[in-house]
């Protein structure tokens, strides 16, 4: 059996790309007849029909390797059926590049934008399967997204490291993890850097209890503290306003971390510091845990192109390989809930949660 198999990364770039890439293409040409297509960076080149024709040692080397080979782009959703000015149809396009390419199917990394869009070209009649990468570990139906262990794994670096300045001068220190609209990565390196307060965007936060801990500390002599704080964790009053409205206010403010460390130097009077690691949470090689589960993923997509199973995509559920229909996850948010064991844990250990 002879399969055209077209593939594809979009999104924010993260640890394990390569390794997932290298699974499907390493599983597709032990199970079949495959010829691989690489498009180049994201839905981007599948609209330009950039592409290149991939050969087999072309996936050598490359399970250790950060970002990704094929390049990534932001094509948002929203704009997909939007006409361009110079009268671009995108999903034509990219229905126009799948067909003169002669795909037998299209695998397609990324987070949630992406499994929309994957999600509608299924719809459109595409032969698509998603697999689930982002360090925000926030696709529905799926315990674990590939890149979310590696960016745990740095950001608890970062807390370690920032603890032992932290110890040395006494300092509250602020540490500003990715994460705008889930939590997962500042609650899970948070519990794992012993932070003393962890603010997360699902748990709107009060910032004179945030204060408490910190003063709490100071008093008994303690005096550092650690805050690990979501990137998009906000207040209570911002948690009421619109979407528009906080976005706007946000945009006139300095970043959460600064703000919040002003905020207590104000209202404890201890010497705040804000920390912010950035995209070095996205860089870099996958951790084994992630080299595992994106090597899964990738044999898992092979094996389902093989069976000719589509319209779905690839998730961890406990400790099964399982696939999910696009069109039951695509655009379901994964916050974090409110019982989540860790969040119960965190706050079992006397963890401020800032509510
Ligand atoms: O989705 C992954 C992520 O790293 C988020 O945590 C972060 O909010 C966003 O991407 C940053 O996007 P960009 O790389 O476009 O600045």
């Amino acid at each position: 059996m002879k399969r055209r198999i077209g593939i594809l990364t979009s999104g924010g770039d993260c640890p394990g790309l390569n390794a997932a890439i290298r699974g499907v293409a390493r599983a597709a040409y032990e199970l079949f007849d495959a010829e691989i297509v690489g498009i180049r960076n994201g839905y981007g080149g599948l609209i330009e029909g950039e592409y290149q024709e991939m050969s087999k040692k072309q996936f050598s080397g490359i399970l250790t390797l950060g970002g990704t080979i094929l390049g990534t782009s932001r094509t948002p959703f929203r704009n997909m059926r939007v006409i361009e000015d110079n009268g671009v149809d995108k999903v034509a396009a990219m229905k126009k590049t799948y067909k003169d390419l002669k795909l037998d199917c299209l695998v397609t990394l990324g987070g949630n934008g992406t499994h929309k869009t994957a999600n509608l070209l299924s719809q459109e009649g595409l032969n698509v399967i998603g697999l689930p990468k982002t360090i925000d570990n926030d696709i529905y139906g799926t315990d674990f997204t590939f890149g979310f262990h590696t960016a745990v794994d740095i950001a608890t670096d970062v807390i370690d490291r920032i603890h032992t300045t932290a110890a040395s001068h006494g300092r509250c220190m602020v540490i500003e993890i990715m994460g705008n609209k889930a939590g997962w990565l500042t609650l899970y390196s948070g519990v794992a850097g012993g932070a003393d307060v962890i603010l997360l965007p699902e748990i709107p936060y009060d910032i004179e209890k945030v204060a408490e801990t910190v003063e709490r500390r100071a008093k008994k002599k303690k005096a550092f503290s650690i805050l690990a704080v979501a990137e998009g964790a906000m207040t209570r009053e911002e948690a009421k306003m619109k979407k528009k409205e906080r976005e706007a206010l946000r945009a006139t403010q300095p970043c959460i971390s600064a703000r919040i460390a002003k905020e207590l130097t104000e209202l404890v009077g201890v010497e705040a510091r804000s920390v912010v690691p950035g995209h070095i949470q996205r860089g870099g090689s996958p951790s084994a845990y992630d080299r595992v589960l994106s090597t899964q993923f990738g044999v898992h997509a092979a094996q389902l192109i093989k069976e000719g199973h589509f319209g779905v995509t690839v998730a961890l559920k406990g400790n099964q390989i399982v696939h999910n229909d696009l069109k039951d996850i695509a655009g379901v948010p994964k916050p974090v809930p409110q019982d989540d064991t860790v969040v119960v844990t965190a706050r079992n250990m006397g963890i401020n949660m800032g509510d």
